[in-house]
């Protein structure tokens, strides 16, 4: 017998619902961004997603929100079994014209929109929060 275990698992009908949330230092992407330059930005991010940071003032604010939403979005669907890994970079998180965040998921077939994300940073600290929704 298999025994699935699901870690921040919620099931509302039909629909289980996974979270996932992660925390990151600013001062830490800023380091690494410094110290390796385009390696770790290539290595994470992707071309859309660089565009986005660069145009802002503070741009590792936002390498470091698009970051922990990375993860926020890999623990949601590791989670979930759906997947055994994925790497950050095939999980791009782009933004709206109103700039709220949202997902796509790189050479996978899940529907990006079952995947609902949100980004908050302060001067030291990004944050995400992501839900998963599957059948
Ligand atoms: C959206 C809003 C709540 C963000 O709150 P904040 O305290 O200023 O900033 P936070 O650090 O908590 O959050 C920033 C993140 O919110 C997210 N965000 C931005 N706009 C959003 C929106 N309309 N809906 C949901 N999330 C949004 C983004 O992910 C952003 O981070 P990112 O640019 O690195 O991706 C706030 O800016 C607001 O009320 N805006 C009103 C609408 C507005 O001014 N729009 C201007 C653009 S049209």
């Amino acid at each position: 017998m298999i025994f699935k275990i699901y870690c921040q698992l919620l099931k509302i009908g039909k629909d289980l619902i996974f979270l996932g949330t992660d925390i990151v230092s600013i001062l830490r992407i800023r380091g690494i961004i410094k110290k390796k330059s385009n390696s770790f930005l290539d290595r994470i991010y992707t071309q859309k997603e660089q565009n986005y940071c660069n145009a802002k003032n503070n741009s590792s604010t936002h390498y470091s929100g698009k970051f922990a939403a990375k993860e926020a979005v890999k623990k949601a669907l590791l989670s979930s079994n759906i997947i055994q890994n994925i790497s950050l970079k095939n999980i791009e998180i782009l933004n709206r014209n109103d700039g709220c965040p949202f997902v796509k998921i790189k050479n996978l077939s899940i529907n990006s929109d079952s995947i609902l994300l949100s980004i908050s940073h302060t001067d030291e600290f990004a944050t995400a929060v992501s839900i998963l929704k599957t059948k």
